[in-house]
């Protein structure tokens, strides 16, 4: 890791990232309009790269709002191959370079009639569906403690300013639990009718590990899903990777805009 970091300090003169932005479907061009330092995450000691149509592989350093951010274009998957170890190392970098907040974005398919596609979903807590957890392994008392709590990840407190966010931008903001399984394929109908009925309201196939590591490494969590489509058996509809992607496009602008008020106002 330390290699790692050294490298990132020397390419970027020592910036200290205060928020880091994970960009899941859907704000795959957030970055587009701004000026910042880019680095492949081929470049970077330790890291592993993207394989997925739509993700990008590099890390954006950049100032917003007054606000230091790193920004990662494009995410690993446990689907592509990588230990939930390898998915997670980033948000470890970003601990040591100093980042207090991590803004995890992705895409998800919708577990109940009334989040519907387009909309956007401010997690209030997760099911982690994998049956894998990134902390498994030797602990590094350093990092954070062998049995980490996980009672209050997504806090009350931050969500409060989403919505506030979300309110003073005139976006409308679902709230709700976020499911995770290992994909690729998606679910079957009868995992979403179950998946809802233990109290999910969004599924997909990223996010816990992050906010795993993050909550143990202390790190201050957000999570917003952008709902893509209904998950398998909600609609009729067979599912397809354009559509998430389709659906991904036409709400990045609405999905940016929430974005920067919530920077803007952490
Ligand atoms: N299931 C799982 N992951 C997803 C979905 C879905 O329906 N949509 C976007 N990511």
């Amino acid at each position: 890791m330390q290699a790692a970091i050294d490298f990132i300090k020397e390419k970027t003169g020592n910036f200290t990232p205060e928020i880091a932005l994970v960009l899941g479907s859907g704000l795959g061009d957030f970055t587009k309009n701004l000026n910042g330092i880019t680095i492949e995450y081929g470049d970077i000691p330790g890291f592993k790269t993207s394989t997925v149509k739509g993700h990008k592989g590099s890390l954006f350093f950049t100032t917003l709002f007054d606000k230091k951010l790193v920004i990662m274009q494009g995410r690993l998957h446990f689907y592509e191959g990588y230990e939930l170890s390898d998915i997670t190392y980033p948000v470890k970098i970003f601990k040591k370079l100093g980042v207090e907040t991590l803004i995890l974005t992705n895409a998800a398919g919708s577990l109940r009639e009334d989040f519907k596609p387009s909309d956007l979903m401010l997690i209030t807590d997760h099911i982690n569906f994998t049956a894998k957890n990134p902390l498994i392994g030797k602990n590094d008392d350093t990092l954070g403690e062998r049995f980490p709590d996980m009672s209050n990840i997504y806090t009350e407190a931050l969500r409060d300013k989403v919505k506030e966010c979300a309110l003073d931008t005139g976006i409308e903001i679902k709230e709700g639990v976020y499911v995770m399984t290992t994909g690729p394929s998606y679910e079957t109908p009868a995992e979403v009718k179950m998946f809802g009925s233990l109290g999910g309201s969004a599924v997909g196939m990223s996010t816990v590990p992050e906010a795993i590591v993050s909550n143990y490494l202390g790190m201050k969590t957000i999570g917003i899903s952008l709902i893509t489509n209904y998950a398998s058996g909600i609609s009729k509809n067979k599912l397809s990777h354009n559509e998430v992607v389709e659906v991904g496009r036409i709400a990045t602008q609405k999905f940016t805009k929430l974005v920067n008020a919530i920077i803007n106002k952490l």
